[in-house]
């Protein structure tokens, strides 16, 4: 038997309920099973929670364990696992957000083959490699794998601008730090005064608190500079205000798309979204790119600067996993700083 927190039917954060459930057990030979000491909480979770993501909404089956991002010990395996043993320290992010067999319990299933998961170095927490995963992944994907951004010695002579929108969150917090770290861009981040001095130890080179200012005016001198903008808030405004400051062939990568925050994924809001998202890359004038994969085929090479720390997880919240309701309503507040960790219990 295990805790574990379990959704019985959509809605609010109270219908996660803190619940003694079977412990899963091993049904493949590729699969591990992971002691959760951490997981990650992300906004994708609050929306399947909400039952937002309608057209979908039928591939979870109740009662289900919401979560994807895990860091713990492996507690058993499958025969044909060869890179694992029991004992291991590892992290990642499950692949099947609806699989209803999620980390937001003590142990959850892992598939070595289809599953991101790879060994935790010893240099950094499990709090921290569990706020790893879709964050950490979607700023990668954003900034290198379709931003295109150049890395490490390709980078080393130039010198990228990019421009960070919701830079304080998760996703945004990550984003500084590989745009500074390992892009070596110039680093433009909007993000509200409070979390500014935050943002800037993470390495931007200049901030400004869209609470304060309007960036399109601020910026406006700056026109066609920008080779990258990685949007992690969505909505018009923002795209608008960052077409002029991009260079003809710089690239506007959201992670949300045409709807802010992306709460509203119903039927009819995808089909909106996607004659918005077909028509700007069409007849855009910059190019358009919405993050809707995540790889972890980069995973080992982004575990080197895990290592030495040249990209840090910000710990902005922890909760034992008893108080997930207290999570789920934080991360759906949009006032999220950096990452909302849950640790389990021993
Ligand atoms: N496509 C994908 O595969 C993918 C993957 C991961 C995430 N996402 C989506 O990307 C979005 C961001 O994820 P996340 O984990 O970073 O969320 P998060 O941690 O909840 O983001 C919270 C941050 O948003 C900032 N924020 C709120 N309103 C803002 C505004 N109007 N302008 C600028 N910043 C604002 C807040 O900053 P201040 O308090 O400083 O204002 C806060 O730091 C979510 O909608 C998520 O679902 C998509």
């Amino acid at each position: 038997m295990m805790y574990a927190l379990q959704l019985n039917e959509f809605g609010l954060p109270s219908n996660l309920k803190y619940v003694e459930v079977k412990a899963p057990q091993i049904t493949s030979p590729y699969q591990v099973i992971v002691k959760v000491i951490a997981a990650g909480v992300n906004p994708i979770e609050w929306k399947i929670r909400r039952g937002n993501v309608s057209l979908v909404n039928f591939l979870l089956k109740f009662p289900a364990i919401l979560g994807n991002d895990f860091s713990g010990i492996i507690y058993d395996k499958g025969d044909k696992v060869t890179e694992f043993d029991i004992g291991d320290e590892v992290f990642g992010k499950t692949q099947n957000p609806f699989s209803g067999l999620g980390t937001y319990a003590q142990y959850t299933l892992v598939n070595t083959k289809n599953d991101g998961i790879i060994k935790k170095p010893s240099s950094i927490t499990h709090q921290e490699a569990a706020g790893f995963g879709i964050a950490g992944l979607t700023a990668w994907t954003g900034l290198v794998s379709i931003g295109d951004l150049k890395v490490d010695e390709e980078a080393k002579d130039i010198q990228q601008k990019v421009l960070v929108i919701g830079a304080s969150g998760g996703v945004g917090t990550y984003a500084v730090q590989i745009a500074k770290h390992v892009n070596n861009a110039h680093v433009t981040a909007i993000c509200s005064g409070e979390n500014a001095e935050l943002v800037k130890k993470l390495g931007a080179d200049r901030v400004i608190d869209y609470t304060q200012q309007d960036f399109g005016e601020v910026l406006k001198k700056e026109k066609e500079s920008f080779d990258l903008v990685l949007d992690c808030i969505g909505g018009d405004t923002y795209y608008s205000k960052s077409i002029p400051i991009l260079k003809l062939k710089g690239n506007f990568v959201t992670a949300v798309g045409p709807d802010a925050y992306g709460e509203n994924i119903r039927i009819v809001d995808i089909m909106k979204i996607g004659m918005i998202t077909l028509g700007r890359k069409v007849f855009g004038v910059r190019n358009y790119k919405v993050i809707v994969g995540l790889t972890w085929r980069d995973l080992p090479k982004i575990v080197t600067y895990l290592d030495k720390r040249k990209i840090v997880t910000v710990i902005g919240h922890e909760f034992d996993l008893k108080d997930g309701v207290k999570a789920h309503e934080l991360s759906e507040s949009h006032r999220v700083v950096g990452k909302i960790i849950l640790n389990c219990p021993n």
